[in-house]
């Protein structure tokens, strides 16, 4: 049987990967397929710069344009991220019939309702592992795997930067900004790395994660989106000697009245899995009614492991190029048909537990003040730890864990004590989460 033809946009690091991997194991990759899968053309916005592969017998060209139109080609790869480029391209190569494997989060998240109406309509796949946690197969899982289940919530480690900065500030007490410039040098950062630090990226994640959980159409807008910049070494030591990590989670949970949609610093217990998961990996915990919590986990960026998506995508595109279009893997898990609106709660009516750290003054009834705002408000404290004072400070830290709350009550409480003459200045708020089943 012939080659099936590819055209890749970009060639970038996952480009390069991407045509290394095919090229590395293309016998292996066949065997699976069915047929050879074989590279034809690329485009690069700029055609000098080296490459991490080799570009021997592939059409190179500046203008991607000629890629998605190339009548030769039966699949286009879309790697040059962004979403105004990229989504024209991929609509574009949709109506030229080609099918599309993209590891493009933020064009999905932000575009995928509209990107795969327009492949239903033509009859043609999009296919996206890539786009959520780099190499770990976690759509597949969710979409197949667990397909018999109810999924009850999910929470991810979905962001290889901002996991390695958390890390190496944990671990070495390396400075933040010296972290992110290594994560930039190695391949993991966005080309904006804000979208790392800031929880975009990994928000982008989430809302594909939520989709393809709960059945849902894609709605980023309603994600909300909290980063690491603000993470201190101090709250990273507090956090382990109180028994905590502090990890950068995605969390989608069915919740009374919705579903919760966030992404956000949170204090997870030391013992859990989730909680060791160092470095650029990544990791999804995902609790289903009927197999109960399952893990995945493994690298979230990088050359190779994104490739490794990619390549898988394109195997499940060519074994179902003959198949029926009916009859294929929906692209939201759920029958197109059956995607329904799902309100997403505001984040005042979310329910989660608090880490709170806040200088007060060193005297008498301070502590008191603070508690008699939370009990006001039925907020129960789990432990309190105070520091003792500096040398010729006035002020210590004092360090609170409550229980579960809902998040517009701990804001009221916050003001609160902000307002107190004995509290100086804001107060830091993490929020804790056990990970256990319910
Ligand atoms: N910037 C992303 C990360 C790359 O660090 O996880 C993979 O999506």
């Amino acid at each position: 049987m012939k080659p099936v033809k590819i055209g890749l946009l970009g060639l970038g690091t996952v480009g390069g990967g991407t045509v290394n991997v095919l090229e590395r194991n293309g016998a292996e990759i066949s065997r699976r397929a069915g047929r050879a899968l074989k590279v034809v053309q690329a485009s690069a916005r700029d055609l000098t710069k080296s490459r991490i592969c080799s570009t021997e017998g592939i059409a190179l060209t500046e203008r991607s344009e000629d890629v998605v139109s190339n009548p030769d080609i039966d699949i286009v790869v879309e790697l040059i991220g962004g979403t105004d480029k990229a989504l024209e391209l991929v609509l574009s190569a949709i109506a030229n019939g080609k099918h599309v494997v993209t590891a493009n989060k933020a064009l999905i998240a932000l575009h995928g309702n509209e990107i795969f109406a327009a492949a239903q309509e033509r009859g043609v796949m999009v296919a996206f592992e890539a786009a959520v946690a780099g190499g770990i197969p976690i759509i597949k899982a969710i979409r197949e795997g667990l397909a018999g289940n109810r999924i009850e919530w999910l929470a991810g480690i979905i962001n290889g930067t901002g996991n390695f900065i958390l890390t190496e500030m944990r671990d070495k007490g390396r400075d933040f900004a010296d972290v992110l410039a290594e994560a930039q040098k190695l391949g993991y950062a966005e080309a904006d790395p804000t979208f790392d630090v800031e929880g975009i990226d990994a928000a982008h994640k989430l809302t594909i994660l939520g989709s393809i959980a709960f059945g849902k159409p894609l709605r980023f807008d309603k994600v909300y989106v909290e980063g690491i910049s603000k993470i201190t070494s101090e709250d990273i030591d507090y956090a382990e000697e109180l028994g905590y990590r502090i990890k950068h989670l995605g969390i989608a949970r069915r919740a009374n009245g919705g579903v919760e949609l966030r992404v956000h610093p949170t204090f997870i217990p030391e013992r859990r899995l989730l909680a060791n998961v160092d470095g650029v990996m990544n990791a999804v915990l995902v609790q289903g009614d009927a197999a109960g919590p399952t893990l995945y986990y493994g690298a979230g960026a990088g050359a190779d492991a994104t490739a490794s998506a990619v390549v898988a995508d394109l195997v499940d595109v060519v074994r179902t190029l003959a198949a029926d279009p009916e009859a294929r893997v929906p692209h939201l898990a759920f029958q197109p048909d059956a995607i329904s609106e799902v309100p997403v709660l505001a984040m005042e009516d979310v329910e989660t537990a608090y880490y709170l750290r806040m200088a007060a003054a060193d005297r008498p009834g301070v502590l008191a003040e603070v508690a008699h705002i939370l009990g006001e408000r039925g907020i129960s404290i789990e432990a309190v730890v105070q520091k003792a004072p500096e040398a010729g400070m006035d002020h210590v830290p004092l360090i609170l864990l409550t229980h579960r709350v809902r998040e517009g009550e701990m804001n009221e409480a916050i003001n609160r004590i902000e307002a107190l003459e004995g509290i100086q200045g804001a107060v830091t708020r993490i929020r804790v989460e056990h990970l256990d089943a319910n």
